[in-house]
């Protein structure tokens, strides 16, 4: 399907953040564009700012200034909507409210031709109740656009039960065509990455809540370990934590109240006393000049270990094993059930049970439960807990041998599945979720947690590295632990695993 012509006019309305972005993508495209607010004069300081962005993509030497020129031509402010009448897609940005959105949805079908697409850039309402009582409901589709939308290259093209497919095909070959990394989703509670991403931010509060470490501590082992780019807590004081509670309700209300989505009381607690984050210099960090960040806590160790003995394979872990002997570390290999000894101490991933509960039905002793990395060839730390069995000494040697391979050790309470492995699992979980129920495909799914989000790997890719049979024994193992339908494996892990594939093609 080929993509609007970059002569097509396209008309954006509601000139704040997002409004601003996408003007500014769709010129820079080559597409004459007109910007409405209902606020007087909002478009035109709009169309300054954009300028003015341009001006400094300049002056960096990434955009020209004839191009600047030309771009700034392809930009008209208008102060009514009677302008926009010519459009072959309109892009909606204004005010999140369904009536408002539904009314200005009807307005311009009065207004735009029979086949002028109209596309909302709503990050939370339902793409068929915005359509609802429309004459073409056909037409009107979501295009989700990420905060800044000149830097974001996701774009989610968002179809509602009415919507036409040529058309979704239409706007996705149009993003692709902007230069922007387009997925097709289904209009569900939060698309894609609004609804995947919420056990990144639940599994992080929830752990703070029940005390396995401080916020810099965790925020650290998703970095360092996990291989995000932030963790929960700095990511959320970034994004304000009125505005990710917010989604994180109104996808809780979306779904009934699936506890899966349940917001975090000390979330809660933070809106409630004003501590939005960066934008209020106070969230889980205080931003308030000469305020230090704290420092991830991190355990030293005295013991200077010689060698170990790795029993059986470690599966995702194995790496380590080359690392470990890298740093002149003695490995010998015997048969076992996939652990690492070093004196007395047994070091295994964890399976998503506690650590004292497998010591004792697995006949442990000493055992120190590490968490998942990312890349444990090139992870900077690791997350680990401990048996309530294991002694100090155990502990000492365990910690040495991570360290002498070069990984810091953050010590969590023991809580099952420590950090970074419940939160891929619970993302995997529900990525799979929304696969199972026709939200998106596997693959779009995973390109948009990379693109939208950042994510290193994509939730689907990394259960099957994992292995989907090892995702679904974490979240069983975590559901049995907290007795709560919460961690319930979404069914396509469990029929994945059951047929012996992948979640990936
Ligand atoms: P904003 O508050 O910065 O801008 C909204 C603009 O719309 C304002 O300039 C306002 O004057 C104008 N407006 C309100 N009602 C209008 C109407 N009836 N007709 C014309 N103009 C009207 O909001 P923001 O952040 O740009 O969000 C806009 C939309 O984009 C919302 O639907 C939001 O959910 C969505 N969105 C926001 C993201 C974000 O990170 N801020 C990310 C992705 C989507």
């Amino acid at each position: 399907m080929a993509a609007l012509d970059s002569a097509a006019l396209v008309a954006v309305i509601g000139a704040g953040a997002m409004g601003a972005g996408i003007a500014q993508v769709a010129a820079q495209a080559g597409h004459p564009v007109r910007l409405y607010d209902n606020r007087p004069g909002a478009a035109a300081e709009a169309v300054q700012g954009i300028d003015r962005q341009l001006a400094r993509l300049v002056e960096k030497g990434r955009l020209t200034a004839s191009s600047h020129a030309a771009i700034r031509q392809r930009l008209l402010p208008v102060d009514n909507l009677e302008a926009l009448a010519e459009a072959r897609l309109v892009i909606e940005a204004i005010v999140e409210q369904l009536a408002v959105k539904q009314a200005l949805l009807r307005q311009l079908e009065a207004l735009c031709d029979d086949d002028c697409i109209l596309a909302s850039n709503t990050s939370s309402l339902s793409i068929t109740s915005l359509a609802a009582g429309l004459r073409r409901p056909q037409r009107v589709l979501g295009l989700h656009f990420f905060n800044p939308a000149p830097r974001m290259p996701l774009v989610e093209v968002v179809s509602g039960l009415a919507s036409d497919p040529q058309l979704a095909a239409t706007l996705y070959a149009t993003a692709k065509a902007w230069g922007k990394q387009p997925v097709h989703a289904r209009s569900t509670p939060g698309f894609i990455v609004n609804r995947v991403a919420r056990p990144f931010y639940a599994e992080s509060l929830r752990l703070l809540q029940e005390g396995a470490a401080d916020c810099a501590t965790l925020d650290a082992v998703l970095r360092e370990a996990g291989g995000f780019a932030m963790g929960a807590f700095e990511l959320t004081d970034l994004i304000g934590h009125d505005v990710n509670y917010a989604v994180t309700c109104s996808v809780f209300e979306a779904f009934y109240g699936d506890s899966r989505f349940q917001p975090s009381l000390i979330q809660k607690a933070l809106v409630d006393a004003g501590h939005l984050g960066r934008k209020r210099g106070q969230g889980f960090y205080s931003y308030a000049e000469n305020s230090e960040r704290p420092i991830p806590a991190e355990l030293q160790s005295q013991a200077q270990v010689e060698r170990c003995v790795v029993e059986g394979h470690l599966g995702v872990m194995q790496p380590l094993v080359e690392r470990l002997r890298k740093q002149g570390i003695g490995v010998s290999e015997r048969a076992g059930a996939g652990v690492l000894s070093v004196g007395d101490a047994t070091l295994a991933l964890s399976d998503g049970r506690l650590a004292s509960q497998r010591a004792r039905e697995d006949g442990l002793r000493n055992l120190v439960l590490l968490d998942l990395a990312l890349d444990y060839a090139s992870a900077t730390r690791i997350a680990i807990s401990l048996s309530a069995d294991c002694t100090a000494q155990a502990r000492d040697q365990a910690v040495a041998l991570l360290r002498q391979a070069g990984l810091r050790v953050s010590l969590l309470a023991d809580l099952p599945g420590l950090l970074v492995l419940r939160t891929v699992a619970c993302l995997a979980s529900e990525a799979a979720d929304a696969v199972l129920q026709g939200v998106a495909s596997a693959a779009d799914i995973d390109l948009a947690m990379r693109a939208g989000v950042n994510y290193p790997c994509g939730p689907l890719a990394w259960a099957d590295h994992l292995g989907v049979g090892y995702t679904l024994r974490v979240l069983d193992n975590l559901q049995r632990s907290y007795g709560e339908a919460r961690y319930r494996p979404s069914l396509l892990l469990r029929r994945s695993h059951a047929e012996g594939g992948r979640l990936h093609a």
